[in-house]
């Protein structure tokens, strides 16, 4: 493990310490849908208060557009995770739209900066940004572990021009359950990708894919893998620019693709469900879901493993009718008796939805992150803080 600047080494009372979490989390009707990454900061937030420090927390929210004010993209804004931190942590936490050339504090409150990603130059790491929030603080620590793969001005460019920049207790157990788990994995692995976001798990899958026994795929990411096999996949989501990455993952043989799958032509109107062969569908279905028959080979596949790591659903899950996948998914995870490793925002909220995550080695918080550390790459974030 690399020599971090460690939050428990260093004299924070007194001092403005800003935390970068990763508050991004699944949002419904205005509140927040799965907690269980705001329940994962507590912890830091709790013990930097116990020092008599201040605490100013900062996070992104989804995807917006940078350089438009949140006032013009609410859907993105953090009010739902303050409120959700007051409620659970029982502190008092404003949030602070104007920060960028400083803003006031009282006492005994907890500012959440509003939403990083607004930002113009967050994601192009841009130094001016990096040095505003650097300025805010005494001390800077990254505890996000879930955007530690983000060479971002809040992740990686504010810890360059911090007085002090270190790594908090969520990150640090992070990095040792998985870069533990990382070494000499009990073979065979099979690891399960799903979810939406095909560009960044893709481009992680062709180095993933050769230090596994077995990739199980589901989701955008098994829509864009059947696009490249040459299946009609209709309306269903994929990103058609990835289809020359899943070709050349597809070469190694090592793809459990599903077989057949839930297609529906609306959301809301469950008599619209249909259960069809990958071979049938028809350019008006989205696919929704895996099928039985999938659920049946997914579960063979996982039957002899002794690790497991998963990450995404494998379907839309948030809707009863097309969750069957990933709750029988969980399940069959649950049952093994492999080392099971599980990670994601998305995968947070399914291990919630379906039983909790008993029965599962290890559930992290990062879901590219997870599977970058797994992959074995470099977290720029991470890397900034080493000890000079
Ligand atoms: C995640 O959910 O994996 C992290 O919050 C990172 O989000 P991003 O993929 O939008 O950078």
């Amino acid at each position: 493990m690399l020599d971090l600047v460690r939050l428990s080494d260093l004299d924070i009372k007194g001092k403005r310490v800003l935390i970068r979490e990763d508050l991004n989390v699944p949002l419904k009707d205005g509140r927040v849908a799965s907690n269980a990454r705001v329940k994962a900061v507590l912890p830091t937030i709790e013990y930097v208060v116990s020092k008599g420090a201040k605490v100013i927390l900062m996070s992104h929210l989804g995807r917006p557009t940078e350089g438009i004010s949140i006032e013009r993209q609410r859907e993105f804004s953090l009010a739902p995770v303050a409120r959700e931190l007051s409620n659970l942590g029982s502190l008092r936490v404003r949030l602070e739209p104007n920060y960028l050339n400083g803003f006031e504090f009282e006492d005994n409150e907890i500012v959440l900066l509003e939403n990083v990603r607004v930002n113009a130059g967050e994601k192009s790491n841009d130094d001016n940004l990096a040095r505003k929030l650097a300025i805010l603080c005494d001390v800077y620590v990254m505890d996000a572990f879930a955007t530690s793969h983000r060479a971002h001005a809040s992740t990686e460019g504010v810890a360059r021009y911090a007085p002090i920049a270190c790594a908090g207790p969520l990150l640090l157990k992070e990095l040792k359950a998985l870069e533990e788990a990382r070494h000499n994995p009990a073979k065979p692995v099979i690891a399960i990708v799903g979810g939406s976001k095909v560009s960044t798990k893709l481009s992680i899958l062709s180095a993933l894919s050769q230090q596994v026994d077995g990739l199980i795929v589901g989701g955008g990411i098994a829509n864009t893998f059947l696009a490249a096999s040459g299946k009609q996949i209709g309306k269903s989501l994929f990103e058609p620019e990835m289809e020359d990455i899943a070709k050349k993952i597809l070469e190694e043989d090592r793809i459990c693709l599903p077989v057949d799958v839930l297609v529906s032509s609306s959301l809301e109107d469950s008599t619209k469900n249909v259960v069809k062969d990958v071979d049938e569908i028809s350019p008006e279905d989205r696919i929704l879901d895996i099928g039985p028959l999938s659920i049946s080979k997914n579960r063979e596949w996982l039957k002899g493993a002794k690790t497991i790591i998963w990450n995404g659903p494998l379907g839309v899950f948030e809707i009863p009718d097309f969750s069957r996948g990933t709750s029988e998914l969980a399940a069959s995870i649950k049952e093994s008796d492999a080392f099971s490793l599980a990670g994601g925002g998305d995968t947070l909220a399914a291990i919630e939805k379906f039983g909790g995550a008993d029965g599962i080695s290890y559930v992290s918080t990062g879901g590219g992150a997870f599977l970058e550390l797994l992959e074995g790459k470099a977290l720029p974030a991470v890397l900034a803080l080493e000890r000079q």
